[in-house]
């Protein structure tokens, strides 16, 4: 049993091959203003040959190898996904053979782009039970495989990457990292973004996810930081899910976040990555180290579900 866990280390994947808005205005009826102005994004990373796994694992490693932790010291590997393909072996149990982790408790996890936050409280609460003492979390999607490319409300949004987290119960004495999780759903709106059927592609009605998410969430990311027990005023950064810097900025000015508060973005180079987008951005800041170890940090994901959760962290 411990009193808590903490993030050790970050790290994360992105595929090579850069998409443009302009690239995309080749294949739909769209354009880079367009984009720019409606969703924030300027252009987006989409994987060849690497599949959900791939990437997980090039994440999951890169994390590791600046934990100073080693394969043998993991015993648990989550991995949050809503864009794997295949089913069964899951990813977790993929990425831990290619990393030589043995017998951990392995499991992939789908609150969509919600899912890291998710999956960092299952393995912060299994610490806290005295069921793990090392995981690996991850949030890794390859959504270019389920986007319609002929749909231009769609397929200027969504892309793939994966970011990971070596988290550890602290020591006694030792304060926790990771705060207490704010989570929940909205299921009687679920229908607003699908990813369903044999051969599924992304289906969303943007205008009531955007809506809901500029109305409902505010007041949820307020509760993860009265979890914690800090005010909004004393965080360091916010990263929230990534899929529209216009409701990035609608949560920041109801939450009263000011200048001195960095605020994650990522999704101007990388689009919406559904549950790699939180990590993927936290990892990015730590390794600018545009935010100090053990400053507060408030993750916020939301999406399909339509799920939210979120916690405050300290910085790794
Ligand atoms: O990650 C999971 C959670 N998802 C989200 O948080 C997404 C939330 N929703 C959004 O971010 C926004 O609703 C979108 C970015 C998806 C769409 O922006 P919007 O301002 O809500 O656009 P809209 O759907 O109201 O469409 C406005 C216009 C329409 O044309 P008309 O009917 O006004 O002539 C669309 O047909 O923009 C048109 N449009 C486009 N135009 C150029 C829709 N997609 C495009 C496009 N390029 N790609």
């Amino acid at each position: 049993m411990t009193a808590g866990s903490r993030i050790v280390a970050m790290g994360h994947y992105q595929p090579s091959r850069v998409i443009t808005n302009d690239d995309l205005a080749k294949i739909v009826d769209t354009n880079d203003a367009w984009i720019r102005d409606r969703v924030g994004i300027a252009e987006r990373r989409i994987a060849d040959a690497e599949s959900v796994a791939d990437m997980a694992t090039s994440a999951a490693e890169k994390a590791l190898a600046s934990s100073g932790l080693t394969a043998a010291d993991i015993d648990m590997v989550v991995v949050a996904t809503c864009s794997s393909i295949d089913r069964c072996p899951n990813v977790a149990t993929r990425v831990a053979a290619r990393l030589g982790v043995t017998a951990p408790a392995a499991f992939d996890l789908n609150t969509a782009c919600s899912g890291f936050s998710y999956a960092l409280a299952t393995a912060d609460h299994a610490m806290r039970a005295g069921a793990a003492r090392n995981a690996i979390v991850i949030g890794a999607e390859k959504l270019s495989d389920v986007v319609d490319w002929t749909d231009r409300t769609t397929a200027v949004l969504f892309a793939d990457g994966a970011g990971a987290a070596v988290v550890s119960a602290v020591a006694d004495g030792e304060q926790p990292g990771v705060g207490p999780v704010l989570w929940g759903s909205a299921p009687e709106k679920g229908d607003v973004l699908k990813i369903e059927g044999w051969h599924p592609y992304i289906k969303q009605e943007g205008q009531a996810v955007f809506r809901w998410a500029t109305t409902a969430l505010a007041p949820f990311a307020l509760q993860a930081c009265e979890r914690a027990g800090i005010q909004p005023s004393e965080l360091a950064a916010f990263v929230p899910h990534q899929a529209n810097t216009r409701i990035i900025d609608g949560i920041v000015k109801r939450l009263g976040l000011g200048p001195d508060v960095v605020i994650a973005k990522d999704l101007i180079e990388s689009g919406n990555t559904s549950a790699a987008s939180v990590p993927l951005a936290l990892s990015k800041l730590v390794e600018r180290r545009e935010v100090p170890a053990g400053a507060p940090v408030l993750l916020f994901g939301f999406g399909g579900g339509l799920t939210y959760a979120g916690q405050v962290v300290r910085c790794p």
